[in-house]
């Protein structure tokens, strides 16, 4: 079976949980494509390259959760080359034999336009902000500040920009609770495949 769940939308809206807690509910794979992003950046060198040869092991580095690393994926991220050289490996993942859940910025819009099932995650950025500091710690006002700066390079470039796709299912998860936000998204994904 061929299903693509595609979830969009800034970071730290939910969509990692979301995204996990709808893999696990039906079976599906799941793919944060962030971390191709952030493995990208903290590679070093020439960002194209780096995307081109990018490994397994570069994947499941245990420093791709910082607060630096998302601000070097978000300014690899502008480079159309790099995101060329992780486009057929996303799409593929996408339209996998079983079931698919990609989390992204262009997984409705570039990745898979044609996902069963779209949505697009947002929260505030003093919410998001907040839920980041407490994953990470340090200055508030600075995650604040650093998420604002990443919101307006991945809305504001050129190429696959994060906007919501136009079919895509708007869920703003300032004032739900995690468990309510997974709770609609499996609901909408459940009356999905029953139309199959
Ligand atoms: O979802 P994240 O915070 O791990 O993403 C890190 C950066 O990677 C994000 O600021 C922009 C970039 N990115 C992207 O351009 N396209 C995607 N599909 C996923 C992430």
């Amino acid at each position: 079976m061929i299903f693509t769940v595609a979830i969009d939308g800034p970071a730290a809206a939910g969509k990692g949980t979301i995204s996990r807690a709808v893999a696990d509910r039906f079976g599906f794979a799941h793919l944060d494509t962030g971390a191709l992003y952030r493995a990208v950046g903290v590679k070093g060198g020439d960002p194209v390259q780096a995307a081109q040869t990018l490994t397994p092991e570069e994947l499941a580095r245990d420093d791709l959760r910082t607060l630096e690393a998302g601000q070097a994926a978000s300014r690899v991220a502008v480079i159309p080359e790099v995101r060329a050289a992780l486009l057929e490996f996303q799409r593929r993942f996408a339209r996998r034999d079983g079931g698919a859940v990609l989390d992204g910025r262009d997984i409705g819009t570039v990745i898979c336009p044609e996902a069963e099932v779209k949505l697009y995650v947002t929260a505030s950025p003093e919410v998001r902000a907040h839920r980041r500091w407490l994953e990470v710690g340090g200055d508030e006002a600075e995650v604040l500040a650093q998420v604002k700066d990443r919101d307006a390079r991945d809305m504001g470039r050129a190429d696959a920009p994060l906007r919501p796709a136009d079919d895509a299912i708007h869920l703003d998860t300032s004032t739900l609770s995690i468990d309510a936000a997974v709770a609609q998204v499996i609901a909408a994904v459940a009356q999905r495949l029953r139309q199959r």
